[in-house]
Order: structure tokens, then C-alpha cells, then sequence
């Protein structure tokens, strides 16, 4: 056998978002907010983020959908793109974010894609500290990761380009 290495990551649990602190009950409870108004006419999968900022301000995002169905965006990276726009030197502290289609009930958490940890994580690098992720399903159980990078081990980035 070649030799190997273990990659481990540690993601917190809780039994739902009351179990949380206030300031993570007031995120989520914005990510839910937005999900519920997500432009989904192809999945009717709708996904709510919402990310705190270092100035305490939280910005949101849904998923767009479209016709041509690459063309639309996850939550995700709607809201941080929009946070990394309008604030580009204001640091993200955490994001949260829910979802829920109409196919089942999704009680379980659903992580963010990998488009979006990719994305989730230039951000991270860009302002050299970690961003917290805290995701739901539509409620019930919350999982959390200290650091994007804990859902993206081997990360590409800008290490490798210059
Ligand atoms: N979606 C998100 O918004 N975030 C994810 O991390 C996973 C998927 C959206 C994209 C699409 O509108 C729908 O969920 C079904 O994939």
C-alpha cells in the first residue's frame, strides 16, 4: 500500500436551533425567512442563507432558478457573492442555512453543495479567518462546522496559482 494520511473533521450537532445561541436562532431564523421566498419553479427546492458580518449586519440569499437550468444560483453563493460586493472589507463571521422541497420533508440537515463550499471557502482564504456554517433541513436537528474548510479538505485555491 502507498503511503496514506487521515483526514478527520469534527461537525457539532444540536437537537434543533433552540438549542443554539440567540445570536445563531436570529440568523437562522433569517435564512428561513428568505428561503420560503426562493424563485424555485424547476426543483421546488428552496434553500435559505443568511451570513452575519463582523459589523453585525446579516445579509441574505435564496436560490434563483431558471429556464436554462445552469443559469440559476444557490443561496449560498447569492448571499455571499451580494455580501462580498456590497461589503468587501467587512469580514464573515457565520452563515446560516436551511432547506426544504416539497418531495419530503427534510428534516435532516442538508450541507451546502460543492460549487458553494468552493465559493464559501475563497472567502475564508480572502480574509484569512474562518467562517462558521451552521445548516438545517427545514428544522429539526442543526449541524455546524467551525471552518468551511472542515466540508472542503484538499481545497483548491489561489495557493496554487501563484
Ligand atoms: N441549491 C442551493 O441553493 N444550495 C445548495 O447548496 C444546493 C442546491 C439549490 C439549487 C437549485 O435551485 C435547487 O437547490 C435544487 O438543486
Amino acid at each position: 500500500m502507498p503511503n496514506s494520511t487521515k483526514i478527520s473533521t469534527t461537525v457539532f450537532e444540536f437537537e434543533d436551533i433552540a438549542k443554539c445561541s440567540s445570536e445563531i436562532q436570529e440568523l437562522m431564523s433569517r435564512a428561513v425567512s428568505i428561503r420560503d421566498k426562493a424563485y424555485t419553479p424547476y426543483s421546488q427546492f428552496q434553500v435559505g442563507a443568511a451570513i452575519l458580518l463582523e459589523n453585525g449586519e446579516i445579509i441574505t440569499g435564496s436560490n434563483q432558478e431558471n429556464a436554462s437550468y445552469p443559469s440559476g444560483l444557490c443561496a449560498e453563493r447569492t448571499a455571499i457573492f451580494y455580501a462580498g460586493a456590497q461589503y468587501p472589507n467587512q469580514k464573515i463571521k457565520t452563515i446560516a442555512i436551511t432547506a426544504s422541497g416539497i418531495y419530503k420533508d427534510n428534516l435532516e440537515p442538508v450541507p451546502p453543495c460543492g460549487a458553494c463550499r468552493q465559493a464559501i471557502a475563497e472567502y475564508e482564504q480572502k480574509q484569512k479567518s474562518p467562517i462558521v456554517v451552521y445548516f438545517m433541513g427545514k428544522t429539526g436537528r442543526v449541524k455546524m462546522v467551525e471552518s468551511l474548510l472542515s466540508l472542503l479538505p484538499l481545497a483548491f485555491s489561489e495557493d496554487y496559482l501563484k
